[in-house]
């Protein structure tokens, strides 16, 4: 199964500042149907909670800080998003949940499918039949 990876773009920096460009299936291994951002969600929250059965992301704090939990089914990998130019790639079929959330965090997400509550596993029973079969 394929695992998640941190991702790290390049930084255009100069006197003026940074730029940092991503370009579907380039910069990220998908093409970009879909962008969210999530913020004002408190230290204690746990967001995600899910897994996908069509969709990959990618995952940036632009601001701020969180982290990730990915569950594979039969393994578990926690990343750091603690840097705007560093993303986390996270496959199909990968249980998802972020949480420590700082209070500046803007954690931006880059998907490859259009929302579709269906293609969304939320019982984590469920998953795990689904990934171990
Ligand atoms: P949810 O999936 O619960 O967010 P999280 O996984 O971060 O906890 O989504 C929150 C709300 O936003 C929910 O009502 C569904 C809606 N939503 C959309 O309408 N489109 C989307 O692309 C996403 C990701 C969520």
């Amino acid at each position: 199964m394929e695992k998640a990876k941190l991702i790290e773009l390049i930084q255009h920096g100069d006197e003026k500042g940074y730029l940092v460009v991503i370009e579907e299936n380039i910069d990220v291994p998908f093409t970009i149907k879909r962008v969210f951002y999530i913020y004002g969600s408190q230290r204690d929250i746990l967001r995600g909670n899910h897994a996908n059965r069509k969709s990959e992301f990618m995952l940036i704090n632009v601001s701020g800080t969180s982290k990730v939990r990915v569950d594979y089914g039969n393994s578990t990998e926690i990343f750091d998003l603690n840097r705007a130019h560093v993303g986390v790639y996270i496959p199909k079929m990968v249980w998802k949940e972020m949480y420590d959330f700082s209070d500046d965090s803007v954690l931006l997400v880059l998907c490859s499918e259009l929302y579709d509550p269906e293609e969304y596993i939320r019982d984590k029973g469920v998953y795990y039949a689904e990934v171990n079969q």
